[in-house]
């Protein structure tokens, strides 16, 4: 557990957080390494008996420190564009253990990666596998690619993170995928076939549907086999769900075992991690700003804090749920709050119906913010956005500096 009370203040491994808010201050986003790490290493022990590589989703949590220390412990990473590939190659990655995914990649992030030496692309259609095999042919570079399969799987998440149902804008059907593979490997001089990769969907609690979307790419490869196209990767994307409220999520053994039952030895397997790999181990830490009573009878009265829907937009977007705790265990009489921040809409909410005791001034954390928190952040309203501070043990590194006002208007200034 990365975050856990002594004499009743929360800590991160072994720091108070008041301390770190104290001497960074609020909003601010906070990562336990220690727990990246300890998920990082349970994956990859997991995984021992399959052919198997980590390709950890940098959209989750791109910050350059916790990269630096994940290509420290051997990761893969799977990118979705040419400024997650900067940041992968300044952590000091190597891109041939980089895969690269997403619907719409540009000319100039084509070539960049080709230059770079990427392990793999991971096409999506077939007007981006054609322009990838003009610009490699341009490049006098072979394209190492592999395609994404849509396997039409109904899965049971969120909609807007649920990507394996045909009609979303992901991958293409097995009939489509059978074809351009056979293209790719005899027509197109300048690509070659990797493999076959699926992604259908994130924070998925059940194992299910891994089950049915590994057997359709199984199965494509096996027809592909017989038409003389090998396919040396299997990439089953990433997705894998965690507990914010009280899911109860497959584990990694249980992928683990899943894998090893299905796949032949002669497989790499690719997995494609994010959530599961930090969320777990990052807080948003807030101050309370005011207290506000409802003017309606039956509502429940505001707590505005310091973060906003411009620091954390899962609540706003997904009517997602992270836990909220109170940092200094303070004594008072609880009762529930809606937690705003201090952004001018309705759907600026961080929490409804919280039973906490609060005072103004008190410092909060909201739990479970390590994966697409600090990354979907904006300047709505004008905000600058939090610092991000890395924890491991007792020492601690402002890992990002709060954003100041020249920050902000940088851009704008002639
Ligand atoms: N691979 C591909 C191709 C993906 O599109 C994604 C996530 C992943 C791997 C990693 O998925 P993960 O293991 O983190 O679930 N903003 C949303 C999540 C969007 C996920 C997009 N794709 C959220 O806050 O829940």
């Amino acid at each position: 557990m990365p975050f856990l009370r002594k004499e009743g203040v929360l800590c991160a491994d072994d720091i108070p957080l008041s301390t770190i808010a104290g001497q960074v201050g609020t909003p601010c986003y906070v990562y336990c390494w220690s727990d990246i790490a300890a998920r990082y290493q349970e994956l990859e022990s997991a995984l021992g008996s399959v052919d198997a590589r980590i390709r950890y989703a940098v959209k989750a949590n791109s910050n350059l420190e916790v990269l630096r220390r994940l290509v420290e412990l051997g990761a893969g990473f799977d990118i979705v564009s040419g400024g997650e590939l900067e940041r992968v190659i300044r952590a000091g990655a190597t891109p041939s253990n980089v895969v690269f995914s997403g619907v719409g990649k540009s000319h100039q992030e084509i070539s960049f990666a080709l230059k770079a030496g990427i392990g793999c692309l991971n096409v999506e259609s077939v007007a981006e596998t054609y322009r990838i095999a003009e610009i490699a042919e341009r490049l006098t570079i072979t394209a190492p690619v592999a395609i994404r399969v849509n396997p039409d799987i109904d899965v049971d998440t969120h909609p807007y993170i649920a990507t394996g149902m045909r009609e979303n804008k992901f991958g293409m059907p097995e009939t489509d995928a059978f074809q351009l593979a056979i293209e790719i490997a005899n027509d197109l001089p300048y690509l070659e076939f990797v493999g076959l990769a699926c992604h259908i969907g994130s924070q998925l609690t059940e194992i299910e549907p891994y089950e049915d979307s590994l057997d359709a790419l199984i199965e494509l490869r096996s027809r592909l086999l017989e038409e003389g196209v090998t396919c040396a990767v299997i990439d089953i994307g990433g997705g894998f769900g965690i507990t914010y409220a009280d899911e109860v999520p497959f584990s990694f053994t249980d992928l683990g075992e899943l894998l090893s039952q299905r796949l032949l030895q002669d497989i790499e397997v690719d997995v494609e991690p994010g959530r599961s790999l930090v969320g777990g181990a990052g807080v948003l830490l807030t101050r309370v700003e005011y207290l506000k009573p409802a003017t309606r009878t039956g509502y429940l009265d505001f707590c505005i804090v310091d973060a906003a829907m411009n620091d954390l937009i899962r609540p706003a977007l997904y009517e997602a749920f992270h836990g909220v705790e109170k940092v200094n265990n303070t004594e008072g009489r609880k009762r529930e709050w809606n937690i705003v921040g201090p952004i001018c809409e309705t759907g600026d909410f961080l929490a409804t119906a919280r039973p906490l005791a609060i005072q103004e001034g008190d410092l909060l954390a909201i739990r479970d913010v390590g994966a697409y928190g600090f990354v979907m952040s904006s300047n709505y309203n004008s905000r600058l956005r939090p610092a991000e501070v890395v924890i491991e043990g007792d020492s601690w590194t402002v890992a990002r500096r709060r954003e100041s006002m020249t920050d902000l208007l940088n851009l704008e200034e002639a």
